[in-house]
């Protein structure tokens, strides 16, 4: 199949890239490289510097590629900067995808995966299913709820199919160790964890340890940024093969809190860290349940969190050397 991925010089993009060509299928990437990087996109990949808010850009790519399925990864996903900028949040996240879901049904390619998270589940705590009811609390969420619903009205009326997946906790570096996460400002728990054992930082703040979990702090769903790369290429030929529009959770089925974190990252190397204030908006345990994943695309995460802590750690190593 010929898969078009739409910010695939992108954390995980690239990865979905790498999954892809793995399973020998032919990738075209389209990136602003807005947050991407030219070295994250594979060798054997077809380039595209372009912006989805440009019709004319994705009008270039279509008129000369023919494309299967379409993958969307080209987000803005940073919660607290979507408080400050909903704008700048709405236009990248809905209107891009909007101009892009015009451009696929012009050129008659209707089928899409997209990505999406399990911020629209809001303060939901615990097992999330995907039929639970979604209230997104901040505008990054609401954004991939409207672009969710959007989505399915536009499959209603032209007729296209798609495979919807809310993402957990990503982490982790592909096992080659040529791309991962290469950001600059992490935020994240895990590489933020890992630079606290590498020097790069002095210590880890764990925000709050009186929440009502084992020992206070917050559960979260961890999972393998490979695994969850894999699910798209699943996903993808399960639209090719005639499989019906469905929204899926990918996650592990299981949580660890941040203090399990800071212990199987303690494991690597000595890590210090400091008790804060509670992060505003963190729900206290957010927790998927895969099954859904499991039974329809026979999805199987096989990264543990050991796994995935070791692989973020080898990457920003090699990384930090540079
Ligand atoms: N945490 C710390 N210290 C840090 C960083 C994080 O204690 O330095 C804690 C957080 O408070 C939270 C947990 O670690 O309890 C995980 O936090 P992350 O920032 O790693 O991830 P989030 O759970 O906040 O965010 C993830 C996705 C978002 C998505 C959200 C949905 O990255 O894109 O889940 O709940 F919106």
């Amino acid at each position: 199949m010929r898969v078009l991925v739409v910010g695939g010089a992108g954390y995980i993009g690239s990865h979905t890239v790498y999954e892809l060509i793995k399973d020998q299928q032919e990738v075209i990437i389209l990136d602003n490289l807005s947050s991407g990087y030219m070295e994250l996109v594979h060798p054997e990949a077809k380039f595209y510097h372009g912006d989805i808010r440009n019709k004319s850009d994705i009008e270039n790519v279509f008129k000369q590629e023919k494309i299967d399925v379409v993958m969307h990864f080209a987000a803005k996903i940073i919660v607290p900067e979507s408080v400050k900028e909903p704008l700048e949040y709405y236009y990248n996240n809905v209107e891009g995808v909007r101009i892009l879901l015009e451009v696929m049904n012009d050129f008659g390619c209707k089928k899409i995966v997209f990505s999406s998270t399990a911020a629209v589940y809001g303060e939901a705590s615990g097992i999330c299913k995907e039929d639970m009811p979604t209230k997104p609390i901040n505008p990054y969420g609401e954004t991939k709820l409207a672009t969710e619903k959007m989505i399915q009205w536009v499959a209603n009326a032209y007729g296209f199919h798609y495979v919807i997946f809310r993402y957990f906790n990503v982490a982790g570096a592909d096992k080659s160790l040529k791309i991962g996460l290469m950001k600059d400002q992490l935020t994240h728990l895990i590489p933020v964890a890992i630079q606290g054992i590498l020097g790069i930082r002095d210590h880890l703040t764990i925000y709050g340890n009186d929440y009502p979990t084992k020992d206070g702090t917050c559960i979260r769903d961890y999972i393998h940024v490979s695994d969850l790369a894999y699910a798209h290429v699943l996903g993808a030929h399960y639209l090719l093969n005639g499989g019906s529009s469905e929204i899926m959770n990918l996650g592990s089925n299981s949580g660890f809190t941040v203090l399990e974190v800071a212990q199987a990252v303690n494991e690597i190397a000595p890590l210090k860290y400091v008790i804060g204030d509670r992060r505003d908006g963190d729900p206290a345990e957010l927790i998927a349940s895969n099954e859904k994943a499991r039974q329809i695309l026979n999805w199987v995460p096989k990264y543990t969190l050991k796994d995935i802590v070791l692989s973020d750690y080898q990457y920003r190593k090699k990384i930090s050397k540079k």
